[in-house]
């Protein structure tokens, strides 16, 4: 046991913060710095982009209840990528064609004829989903619509759709501006036939077919949301590679829908994957992040960040929330990391995170045992609350397995943890309170990991339903949905087999983002 394991208070000025949550946004489920909608369902977030200081985020939206149907863009804004202001509807299904998923572009020049007054316009690149009927086939096409009041009121262009294969399954288009070909690109997805086919065009009207990636990696399922961006290799001094990501539902790694990523170059017609394509490897190990979008148009100096859903087909449609239901990742940085086993994606919650911590502790010097550590954690109060932060170190002793036991109350709790001789994390929400509610539910997800110097780095963010686990600094991670019970005891570290080295831990409460809310 270390005495030296010490309360800090850097800012104490966390109070009874939970009466000053609008009750719109204070259900016992309610995500607090995540973003959801305020009613209704949401699932992929779309057209991602910032323009004249606002983030925007659309997302596929029921305007008209708790299950996936009638298919619009929601929209919401923020200034800080941290608190959104839900707007009204930006597209709505139109005459039974629902607005699926898709990205938005900033049309700078003009290109499109669609801006107005000499001034960059927004224009959304979609795709339409007309359903089977008397004897017709379902239908999917990619269309567009634009907005030159900063995504405020959207018209659909007259000549949609843009393009047509005919086909029941060719959707969620990512267009982005390619510096190398000097065009829009899009990456758009051929389901079922396993491939991502990039276009270019010069004014979003009219593409070309430039070459097909695919199939490689997962293909259990249909191939859905494709990605295709350019990222930095820390510390290789301004090298780059392209990631392509791709939603796999069903058929992913934990069951049901999960996303896989490829790296490699891009000469503005062809992707070309520097691994076999037999590799196959996934952005995320937990059960819940799919269709992450990134975002366009992020002034330069910003790193690229992606949000993600925080869901799983597998039981999206009967998780017990309400008056919503779906919610998105927190914002995520991306970056490129070499490792032994090659080059590798990296997430980390973006740095804004920082602003709505309002009370943070950490434990002072550098040693703690796990009784000093837990006596610290109670006495500070901070994981109790439901909305935190922990950031740990734990050197891995003699234990066996090591880790986190969050949101426990009344035999209910949830696990992050380290199976040293497996060398996994894992998650284990089997006992995390309401499971019941869909058999994929309770689960075990694991992911591979090797320690560095045999110490365990976690970055955890716990937000009332959901757990973001980012393991040696965003090499891994893990995503899950939780439906904890009420009376939280607060976070407690664990060792079995064996006992632990030095544990060092910061915890932060974080507040909520809807407290400013309207
Ligand atoms: C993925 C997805 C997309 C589609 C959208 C429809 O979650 O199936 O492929 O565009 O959802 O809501």
């Amino acid at each position: 046991m270390t005495p030296r394991a010490l309360v800090l208070l850097t800012a104490g000025i966390l109070s009874a913060q939970s009466s000053s949550i609008p009750p719109t946004y204070n259900q016992v489920f309610r995500p607090q710095f995540h973003f959801s909608p305020r009613e209704n369902w949401t699932n992929d977030p779309n057209g991602l982009v910032y323009f004249e200081d606002e983030y925007h985020l659309f997302f596929q939206y029921n305007p008209f209840g708790d299950e996936w149907g009638h298919m619009s863009w929601g929209h919401a804004v923020s200034r800080d990528l941290v608190h959104w202001q839900q707007l009204p509807v930006a597209i709505p299904e139109p005459d039974g064609i629902m607005i699926f998923t898709g990205s938005t572009v900033i049309d700078e020049r003009n290109t499109s004829g669609f801006c107005k007054n000499s001034k960059p316009c927004m224009v959304a690149i979609y795709t339409g989903h007309r359903a089977a009927a008397g004897g017709r086939p379902a239908l999917q096409t990619q269309n567009l619509a634009y907005s030159n009041d900063k995504g405020r009121t959207w018209r659909q262009y007259s000549g949609n759709p843009v393009l047509n294969l005919h086909m029941t399954d060719f959707r969620d288009p990512k267009v982005f501006w390619s510096l190398q070909a000097n065009r829009w690109t899009m990456v758009v997805s051929l389901p079922n036939e396993h491939k991502v086919r990039i276009y270019g065009s010069s004014d979003l009207k009219h593409w070309a077919a430039l070459s097909d990636f695919g199939p490689a990696g997962a293909t259990g399922g249909q191939w859905e949301c494709p990605e295709l961006f350019e990222l930095p290799i820390e510390g290789g001094q301004g090298e780059t590679r392209w990631v392509l990501k791709i939603g796999l539902n069903p058929g992913s790694l934990q069951g049901g829908s999960g996303e896989q990523y490829f790296i490699g170059r891009f000469d503005g017609k062809r992707f070309t994957n520097d691994n076999p394509d037999s590799r196959t490897l996934w952005t995320d190990y937990g059960k819940d992040c799919y269709c992450a979008l990134t975002f366009n148009n992020l002034p330069r100096s910003e790193r690229t960040v992606m949000i993600g859903w925080m869901d799983n087909w597998q039981y999206a449609g009967k998780l017990p929330t309400g008056p919503w239901r779906g919610q998105m990742t927190f914002p995520r940085s991306l970056a490129l990391r070499r490792t032994p086993e090659g080059i590798r994606l990296i997430q980390t919650p973006i740095a804004q995170l920082a602003n709505i911590e309002p009370k943070r502790a950490r434990t002072a010097g550098n040693a703690g045992t796990i009784a000093s550590v837990n006596r610290w954690l109670t006495t500070s109060g901070i994981t109790s609350d439901k909305a935190f932060q922990l950031k740990s170190d734990i050197s891995l002793g003699t234990a066996r397995e090591v880790g986190w036991k969050l949101l426990a109350s009344n035999g209910n709790y949830t696990l992050v943890g380290y199976d040293r001789k497996e060398r996994k994390l894992f998650f284990d929400r089997t006992h995390s309170g309401l499971t019941n509610f869909d058999k994929n539910f309770p689960d075990r997800t694991e992911a591979p990991l090797t320690l560095d110097r045999g110490i365990l780095r976690l970055n955890i963010l716990v937000d009332r339903s959901s757990v973001e686990v980012f393991a040696e600094d965003g090499r891994v991670a893990s995503t899950n949905l939780v439906f904890p019970p009420s009376g939280i005891t607060g976070a407690q570290v664990y060792a079995n087999g064996g006992e632990t080295g030095e544990i060092t831990a910061s915890a932060s409460s974080i507040q909520s983002i809807w407290i400013s809310s309207k």
